[in-house]
């Protein structure tokens, strides 16, 4: 195998035409599914319009079915309405161009044969050199079989020094410690770690990202980022969409699974790192497992699970999830969890994070909240207002309405001395302007460099799963009584409010 990586981009604000990736072939595994219409192809055409995308290019779907018909004009569908991309935009066509479509089955090995040819066909007609970035957005239990039957059949390996051949892997990878150790181990057989991508969307978003700018590229935040000054952290991935129609998937999964143990772990990641030596993958990632690898093992009553009950979100009426299209009418699966995490590390000791995730909620918004010790308040004793002195909360939203805001107590205007907490704000929008990114172009656009500082690595998935799995046995050898315990369109079970209190604190209101 050889060990050609193209040049590594570690800075994620190097200038934008040092970030072109070399000649290739994206080639999506499962490209008749929602994603690659949704989010991956709109893009690579945001990357295409902002000439991040090679010349000699070309994006390859397969799946099972023969779509050669009409997966071209399906996908322009998507970049238009789900890229927000105007239909008369004059680039588009010949990025349409270059958009081609393989039936075969993923086991099928003659189906390999065939495609290689393809793709050493579009070679020639492109120059895009043999270089790949093969997508897999299938179903988990075609991760393995699909990279090994790649390996087999001579696609895994670079053609040269300076070619590559990368592979991003779709989450979920795994569904406890086991099976992504076990994953792991099978797709190691066939391709070098730093070959491995392995996606998690929400490291794509620009917020998130963010979280590292703010803390290291300011000077006063870092000060105070630690136990002298922070009371408590809670990070919340709160969702008012169901499932969706994913019924099978979601039964299988639970909130815990879908959201907890990879987007909001690597969002906590990012909130309690230190300052790594710089922002290549090797730094940043060796930060992020300090973190999770300071988390204590979670005790089981510090957490807890609900699922929505019938109700109404958005002022309309909404089933239950036992209701929903292939569920079990009796099923225990969880549609919210949360639980109380302690990093007992220098930085973190005795702060508690608090996390929490799930669907049918009454908002949808994703947010870290750091409160702050409250201050003395003895100088304000026994003024009328004193309760309105809090402590500073800082919030990062990450969506929607992306944004940072700190909120501190404020001289009420008058003759006494009243105190009311006021927000200042800062807004993505309102200083950026709207984008229509998606979170996918950064990672996508990672990948074909080989800068794998925004994906997971083997231990750091293993960590979290190790973490993880402990409670998901917990709950399962004791199947919940009380499902369903929250109704759609509130902010979860009662017991999740119980969580906090029981340490005399409540979630800050969203
Ligand atoms: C996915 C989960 O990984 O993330 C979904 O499988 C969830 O269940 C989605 O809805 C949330 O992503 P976002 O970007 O909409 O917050």
């Amino acid at each position: 195998m050889s060990d050609a990586t193209p040049t590594q981009t570690a800075t994620p604000d190097s200038k934008q035409n040092e970030r072109v990736p070399e000649p290739c072939i994206v080639v999506i595994f499962g490209a008749s599914g929602d994603l690659t219409k949704r989010k991956l192809l709109p893009a690579l055409f945001h990357l295409k319009q902002q000439n991040l995308l090679p010349e000699q290019f070309s994006v390859v779907g397969v799946a099972r079915r023969d779509l050669s018909a009409t997966f071209a004009a399906d996908m322009q569908d998507g970049i238009i309405k789900g890229g927000g991309v105007d239909a008369g935009d004059s680039t588009l066509k010949p990025f349409m161009d270059k958009v081609k479509y393989f039936a075969t089955n993923f086991d099928d090995d003659e189906g390999y044969e065939k495609l290689k040819a393809f793709l050493a066909d579009l070679d020639a007609q492109f120059g895009t050199k043999g270089n790949r970035l093969f997508y897999l957005a299938v179903a988990p239990e075609f991760f393995a079989d699909i990279a090994q039957r790649l390996a087999k059949h001579g696609m895994t390996k670079a053609q040269a020094d300076g070619h590559f051949v990368n592979v991003i892997i779709e989450k979920p990878f795994g569904t406890n410690l086991e099976s992504a150790k076990k994953l792991n181990t099978e797709i190691n057989k066939v391709l070098k770690e730093r070959q491995i991508f392995r996606i998690d969307h929400y490291l794509g978003k620009e917020t998130v990202q963010n979280i590292l700018v703010f803390r290291f590229g300011n000077g006063i935040f870092e000060p105070i980022w630690n136990r002298n000054y922070i009371d408590h952290v809670e990070i919340t991935a709160a969702e008012s969409i169901g499932i969706e129609g994913r019924g099978p998937f979601y039964e299988a999964a639970g909130a815990l699974r879908d959201v907890l143990q990879n987007h909001v772990m690597e969002v906590l990641s990012f909130v309690a790192m230190e300052p790594p030596d710089s922002f290549a993958a090797g730094a940043v990632r060796v930060e992020k497992l300090k973190v999770w690898k300071a988390i204590d093992p979670i005790p089981v009553e510090d957490t807890v699970r609900g699922q929505y009950a019938a109700g109404t979100v958005d002022g309309q009426g909404v089933i239950g999830y036992r209701q929903e299209d292939r569920v079990n009418p009796e099923s225990s699966t969880e549609t919210y969890a949360a639980m109380k995490l302690s990093i007992e590390n220098w930085r973190w000791a005795g702060v508690p994070f608090y996390i929490r995730a799930g669907k049918r909620l009454a908002k949808r918004i994703t947010e870290v909240t750091v409160v702050f010790k409250q201050p003395p308040l003895h100088l304000f004793k026994g003024n009328a207002d004193d309760s309105k002195v809090q402590p500073n909360i800082l919030k990062m939203r990450i969506q929607p309405d992306e944004g940072i805001s700190l909120t501190f107590g404020a001289k009420i205007p008058g003759p006494t001395t009243n105190v009311k907490p006021v927000e200042m704000h800062f807004s993505y929008a309102d200083a950026f302007g709207k984008s229509s990114a998606n979170g996918y172009e950064r990672l996508l656009l990672d990948a074909m460099l080989g800068d794998g500082t925004l994906f997971a690595e083997r231990e750091g998935v293993e960590t979290t799963w190790a973490l993880m799995t402990p409670i998901l046995e917990a709950w399962a050898a004791n199947p919940p009584k009380d499902f369903p315990n929250y109704e759609a369109g509130t902010w979860g079970p009662a017991c999740a409010d119980e969580l906090l209190k029981k340490d005399g604190r409540k979630w800050y209101k969203l």
